[in-house]
């Protein structure tokens, strides 16, 4: 066994946090490693591990040049130029449906992209991303890919955003297959995985002969948290971005 020590910071950081108008973003802008999509320099940017999965993803469903990138890692500045922009040119219930307060964006994170179907006159803010098609077929193996609708029809009394079937949100791969198996939001993914608490009944989750366990380790209050675990394992932790871990071992 070997003893990882997790910093009290860390649970704001990871590819699982949860980010949303009752859980703000903390990092800083200039915390993370961006990318552009599709290696262009002029791209939107995304958390580096986040863009080499959506590129291949989007290589392997051969859309390229059928699906844009229109909108990935924003600046806290950008997010409350876009929030007042929208505000003054669409009014308050559209904002708040479509544009979240600055400081509450996934996009600050690094971990969202709005996707559009390549076609002239792309809006900005609900840019078009059809159920079918080349889209239909990015659906379907994102959760391959790590990547998942993050808000979905009939869940916006969870999420609190409107409908967007254009913004995919990167949590990793098993995580995006298992919240798309059961249906569930981020939101309701974290609540999940505090039943499955770490080294006592962790989230099984089988693939290629491989077993995945995932669980819930609860942060110590004021100061840093000890992590248990396997010498011989391959293992990631993201933080919730409120009171804890989540922690992945791949046996
Ligand atoms: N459109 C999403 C909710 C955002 O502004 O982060
Ligand atoms: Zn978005």
């Amino acid at each position: 066994m070997r003893t990882i020590t997790l910093p009290e910071e860390a649970v704001f950081r990871g590819s699982l946090i949860l980010v949303n108008s009752r859980c703000p973003y903390r990092e800083k802008d200039c915390g993370i490693a961006l990318l552009p999509v599709g290696g262009e320099d002029h791209s939107p940017l995304l958390e580096r591990q986040s863009a080499r999965f959506l590129d291949k993803l989007i290589d392997e469903v051969g859309a390229r040049d059928r699906i844009v990138a229109v909108s990935g890692w924003r600046s806290g500045a950008e997010q409350t130029r876009i929030f007042e922009t929208s505000l003054a040119e669409n009014g308050i219930g559209f904002t708040k449906k479509y544009v979240a307060l600055p400081g509450h964006s996934e996009h600050q994170t690094g971990f969202a992209i709005d996707l559009a179907e390549n076609k002239p006159d792309i809006d900005f803010i609900c840019p078009d991303f059809p159920s079918g098609g080349i889209c239909g077929k990015f659906r379907e193996r994102a959760p391959l890919y790590g990547f998942v609708e993050r808000y979905p029809k009939g869940r916006e009394n969870i999420t609190g955003i409107g409908w967007e079937p254009w913004h995919f949100r990167y949590v990793g791969f098993p995580h995006a297959s298992i919240m798309q198996q059961r249906g569930l939001t981020l939101e309701e993914y974290h609540a999940f995985l505090k039943e499955h608490a770490y080294g006592q009944n962790p989230l099984l989750y089988g693939v290629s002969g491989r077993n995945i366990e995932i669980s819930y380790l609860r942060a110590e209050k004021g100061g840093p948290s000890l992590l248990e675990i396997d010498d011989t394992v391959h293992y990631t932790v993201s933080g919730n971005n409120s009171d804890g871990f989540v922690i992945t071992v791949w046996r």
